[in-house]
């Protein structure tokens, strides 16, 4: 096993783990439904039949959970909060003891503000969510600002929306295909919206959890070339353009809801200045010409009208999920962001950073994540500006679609019982976080 120590990151460097609300809460009696409630309540789109109405029951549990991050050691906790569950009476309260119980413990609370649970009474294909969202945080805001510093305003707006809207695998399950793109331009608002009623609110440390992979086209050939880049485009330079460098990548901006100019007054909310870029990292993805067929690819079945084809990577090993295990992949991303996007880049917080394996002596997840921590401070080296970075996840919890038959946990959930047992890796996280200081 790794015993060399993972090398020194700069003073003051923020360590944490990341939940959702939806994939850990449960009590889902208690909060009003979700997206998430009416889609996995239809036969077939969950795969083990599975829903989060108990999930890890994490909101009876929350102490025992701040528990567990008070003896990893972490300085920081990213978890999300439910909008359906701010919505019902008493919603907000249960963020308030969470919050108050993770100050106690010395644990800096980072909550995300959409983790994809939205109201069922909204849609983001509607440009109004954008304007509810942001009253939305305010109010949330208000009551838990006085505590919280460190705010993510929304998490992976690209899977969002295309698994939710664009393929239908996810909650709500449209099948839009580009007919989806109004739902990432309305969430990128919703985001803009949302920095200016946390400045508002006097937030200072506000950002996005984006996910990002390095594309690698399948060969040399031009239409290999040409697919992966077009993937690229709708992957990650969609939803990092526009918040970096306030406009999308081109001819993508034409594809958007609304006149050219009101597109263009979106973008400057869309790209109020943040003070870090959480970046969702796991591995990157290997992209080649259409094959005209439908494919399945890391759970995702991928229709034939696609303009590219996802592949396998080749002599790597996988996760569990059939994942590809590739740290350098993470070195490749960060400095590759620092090249294109240069002075516009504010600091950069890893927002997720994990992989699934069975098990409670999980020597494969100490090896990802002593893996990827080397990979991560390669990118620092080379002069990447990198302030934190965080474990997706504390506990094995509910993975959408894949029900709890992945389990990213740091600590194992036994779903019969909610019993909580830190895994090796938990203690392999704990020991590097003493060494680092
Ligand atoms: C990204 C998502 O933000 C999170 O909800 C999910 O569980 C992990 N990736 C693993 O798939």
């Amino acid at each position: 096993m790794a015993t060399n120590p993972i090398p020194q990151f700069p003073a003051g460097f923020l360590w944490g783990v990341s939940t959702s609300a939806h994939q850990i809460e449960g009590a889902a009696d208690e909060r009003e439904p979700s997206v998430w409630d009416t889609f996995t309540a239809e036969p077939g789109t969950v795969k083990d039949g599975s829903t989060a109405a108990v999930a890890c029951d994490h909101y009876h549990r929350y102490r025992e959970d701040v528990a567990l991050l008070a003896g990893l050691g972490v300085g920081a906790y990213r978890f999300s909060i439910s909008w359906p569950r701010v919505n019902a009476p008493k919603g907000l309260d249960f963020y308030d003891r969470l919050v108050d119980e993770l100050c106690a413990a010395g644990v800096r609370p980072v909550p995300t503000l959409f983790h994809w649970d939205l109201p069922v009474a909204l849609d983001w294909l509607d440009r109004d969510t954008a304007a509810r969202f942001a009253e939305h945080v305010s109010v949330v805001a208000e009551r838990l600002g006085d505590r919280v510093q460190k705010w993510i305003t929304i998490n992976e707006p690209a899977e969002h929306t295309l698994l939710g809207h664009a393929l239908g695998t996810h909650a709500p399950g449209k099948r839009l295909l580009f007919d989806a793109l109004p739902v990432a331009h309305h969430q990128l608002l919703a985001h803009g919206l949302a920095v200016r009623a946390l400045r508002a609110a006097g937030a200072t440390d506000i950002g996005i959890a984006n996910s990002h992979g390095p594309t690698w086209p399948a060969s040399r050939e031009q239409a290999d070339m040409e697919a992966a880049d077009f993937y690229d485009v709708l992957l990650n330079r969609l939803f990092a353009d526009p918040v970096l460098l306030g406009r999308y990548p081109e001819g993508i901006g034409e594809l958007m809801p609304g006149a050219p100019e009101d597109v263009e007054t979106d973008l400057k909310a869309i790209s109020e200045p943040l003070d870090f870029y959480g970046v969702n990292y796991y591995a990157p993805t290997r992209v080649g010409a259409p094959q005209g067929t439908e494919i399945e690819f890391g759970g995702v079945r991928m229709p034939a009208e696609l303009p590219f084809s996802v592949r396998e990577i080749e002599d790597v090993p996988t996760t569990d999920f059939g994942w590809p295990v590739v740290p350098e992949g993470l070195t490749e991303l960060l400095t590759g962001f620092r090249e294109r996007y240069g002075d516009r880049l504010p600091p950069i917080v890893i927002t997720e950073n994990g992989c699934s394996y069975e098990g409670v002596d999980d020597q494969q997840r100490i090896a990802y994540l002593d893996g990827h921590l080397r990979a991560l401070h390669r990118a620092v080296e080379a002069g990447v500006d990198v302030r934190g970075y965080f474990v997706w996840s504390l506990l094995d919890n509910f993975e959408w679609a894949e029900g709890y038959a992945r389990r990213f946990g740091l600590v194992h959930v036994d779903y019969d019982t909610l019993a909580r047992t830190p895994k090796a890796s938990y203690g392999w996280l704990r020991d590097v976080l003493r060494a680092q200081g």
